[in-house]
């Protein structure tokens, strides 16, 4: 799979180098707030993380997402395609900005708009889903804006900070997709 270019973003393969940022981002309690990662991470929990990516399928590799940076690239963040059902042609999106300074940039919908393009015109699936907690206001407005539609809630799905929170259900369907790109 070739490196996936968007207007300000890149999507590239993970390098073992990348390993040192992202220990650091899932060990930022403002990063991992909205997400089920609650415990600390080791360098090497990481590097253990990276080691297993060369069992997993091709298509379910998580990607590194890049900025422009002068001449170069910045990594921000990262996300990637996972939970393949090659019958039902379905897969779940996540994804992880952990450059604090780079949210509500746009950045998040620009991501998600091209793992959508990605899923249903690169792997052919049928229905894209992601799980978001509803106390993550600013990941759902992404996810709209990318053109994800609310589609159920799972009441009290999650336990973080004494407290339970609903998790909200989005999708996308190749027919919303494909209507959404002619109206543009
Ligand atoms: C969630 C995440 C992917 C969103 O990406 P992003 O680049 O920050 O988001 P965008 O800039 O594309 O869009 C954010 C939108 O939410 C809005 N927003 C921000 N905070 C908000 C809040 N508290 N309430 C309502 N809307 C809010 C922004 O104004 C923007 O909408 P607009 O363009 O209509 O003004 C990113 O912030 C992130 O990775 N956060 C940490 C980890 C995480 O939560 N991952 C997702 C788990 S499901």
């Amino acid at each position: 799979m070739s490196i996936i270019y968007g207007e300000r973003i890149r999507l590239r393969a993970v390098e073992r180098e990348d390993v040192k940022m992202f220990c650091a981002w899932v060990n930022d309690p403002e990063v991992t707030h909205h997400l089920t990662l609650c415990l600390p991470m080791s360098t090497v929990d990481e590097e253990n993380w990276f080691d297993s990516l060369s069992r997993r399928d091709q298509a379910e590799k998580p990607l590194a997402m890049e900025v422009r940076d002068g001449d170069g690239w910045k990594m921000i963040g990262n996300c990637g395609v996972f939970g393949i059902d090659t019958v039902a042609r379905l897969a779940e999106l996540g994804i992880m900005i952990g450059e604090k300074g780079e949210w509500n940039k746009g950045y998040g919908t620009e991501a998600m708009t091209l793992l959508l393009r990605h899923c249903f015109e690169t792997l052919n699936l049928n229905r894209v889903y992601l799980q978001v907690y509803a106390e993550n206001a600013r990941g759902k407005r992404a996810y709209e804006k990318a053109g994800f539609v609310e589609e159920g809630r799972l009441r009290e799905a999650v336990y973080k900070r004494g407290k339970y929170d609903d998790v909200i259900v989005m999708s996308v369907l190749r027919s919303e997709w494909i209507a959404r790109k002619k109206e543009k």
